[in-house]
């Protein structure tokens, strides 16, 4: 097959690891037949410095034409003085929008041989691991609702609104019951709606959803519990179903537990097969440059593209399959070192992996 893919760097480590996530997909188009075109474009704090805008028109276009797009990471202290719209981070919310992306897929899994690096006592874990997803909403919520700056009465004042449809609940709900029907048949809603009236539609129209999924059952929790739960048990989790704000702190929690936030991938889907592609870390100035950033987030996520943009799933699972093996072999970046593991940079993490799936 042929595909076309827009490559976004950005800001940090994203040059770092997309790098490395570019040469396994090419890899894998070697062994499988598959021929890509990869499109770089600029994204972020490096297109704000270059073209005075942090989501190019030429950026937009080229992700509309393309198959996938796939993401390194966005934003850093340079630009942190910038105005909301002008902000790297301005364009990744931009993106997403523009792609109609508002499903967030963010897989949270335990490696065997990363026990080691789960700060959580071994028989919280089990013997059976980690397997849990995080469905965040993506193109809505208090990201998006309306927002202001101003001087009242000589005061300062701000505000965020959560705003969220049943239309935009109800389609984030049947990702969430579609996947958990391809796991383990459970769904965690996670909310505020003892407070928030945004949250008590979301769990209304949640719940009207899950009647259409009879084979599958429904929870529901307070954000403040759940973020209790995760560390608590978190092998009470199957598919955590949430909102954008509490879907973007609850995944970083949930990707601790495996080890570290340099291992989580992410996809962001739409209605369609075009989707965008991005580890759920951020640009990591205190390590960018340095060879020091864990590409494995950014590659899992190529593997995601094969799955969910591409149908590809022997590809995806030989993209695992390195992973797992080259993490069987005992090769650490910094993040999930520990003691007997054989320390390694970015650029030779994205090497052994290659290598792997040559081999497999
Ligand atoms: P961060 O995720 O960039 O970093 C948090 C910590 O995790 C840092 O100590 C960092 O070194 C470490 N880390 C992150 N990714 C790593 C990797 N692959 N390997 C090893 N260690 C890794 O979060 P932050 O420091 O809060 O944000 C930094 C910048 O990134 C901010 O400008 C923020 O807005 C932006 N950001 C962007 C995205 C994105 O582009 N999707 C996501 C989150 C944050
Ligand atoms: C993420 C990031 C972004 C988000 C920021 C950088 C806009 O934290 O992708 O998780 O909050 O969605
Ligand atoms: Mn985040």
């Amino acid at each position: 097959m042929q595909y076309t893919v827009t490559v976004l760097p950005g800001d940090g480590i994203g040059p770092d690891i997309i790098r490395e996530a570019v040469q396994v997909v090419e890899r894998v188009g070697r062994k499988f037949g598959h021929h890509f075109t990869f499109e770089e474009r600029l994204i972020g704090g490096v297109a704000y410095d270059q073209t005075g805008e942090p989501l190019p028109q030429s950026t937009l276009n080229s992700a509309l034409h393309s198959d996938a797009v796939l993401l390194g990471a966005v934003g850093g202290p340079k630009w942190d003085g910038l105005k909301g719209e002008e902000r790297p981070e301005a364009a990744l919310l931009g993106i997403r929008k523009a792609l109609n992306l508002f499903a967030n897929i963010r897989p949270a899994k335990i490696y065997r041989s990363l026990r080691d690096a789960c700060p959580l006592r071994p028989d919280i874990i089990g013997e059976d691991g980690l397997d849990i997803v995080v469905i965040r909403e993506l193109t809505g919520g208090i990201y998006f609702g309306p927002r202001k700056r101003e001087i009242r009465d000589g005061v300062e004042m701000a505000y965020d609104t959560m705003l969220y449809n049943e239309n935009e609940i109800r389609r984030i709900a049947h990702v969430a019951f579609q996947s958990a029907r391809k796991r383990n048949h459970l769904v965690t809603n996670v909310d505020k709606a003892n407070v928030l009236e945004v949250s008590r539609l979301w769990r209304k129209v949640v719940m009207e959803v899950a009647k259409e999924y009879p084979d599958v059952t429904l929870n529901h929790l307070y954000v403040d519990n759940a973020a209790m739960q995760l560390v608590r048990d978190p092998k009470q989790f199957d598919v955590i179903v949430t909102g954008n704000c509490f879907g973007d702190i609850l995944s970083d929690e949930a990707s601790q537990i495996t080890g570290s936030i340099g291992m989580l991938p992410s996809a962001s889907m739409g209605e369609g097969a075009l989707g965008m592609f991005e580890p759920i870390h951020g640009s990591a100035p205190d390590i960018a440059g340095q060879d020091k950033a864990n590409p494995i987030a950014t590659i899992l996520s190529a593997a995601m593209m094969f799955t969910y943009s591409f149908g590809k799933l022997e590809e995806a699972a030989c993209i695992e399959k390195a992973v797992d093996e080259v993490l069987e072999a005992g090769y650490r970046t910094a993040d999930i070192w520990s003691e007997g593991c054989t320390l390694v940079g970015t650029r030779q993490m994205g090497q052994l992996i290659c290598e792997r799936i040559e081999a497999i």
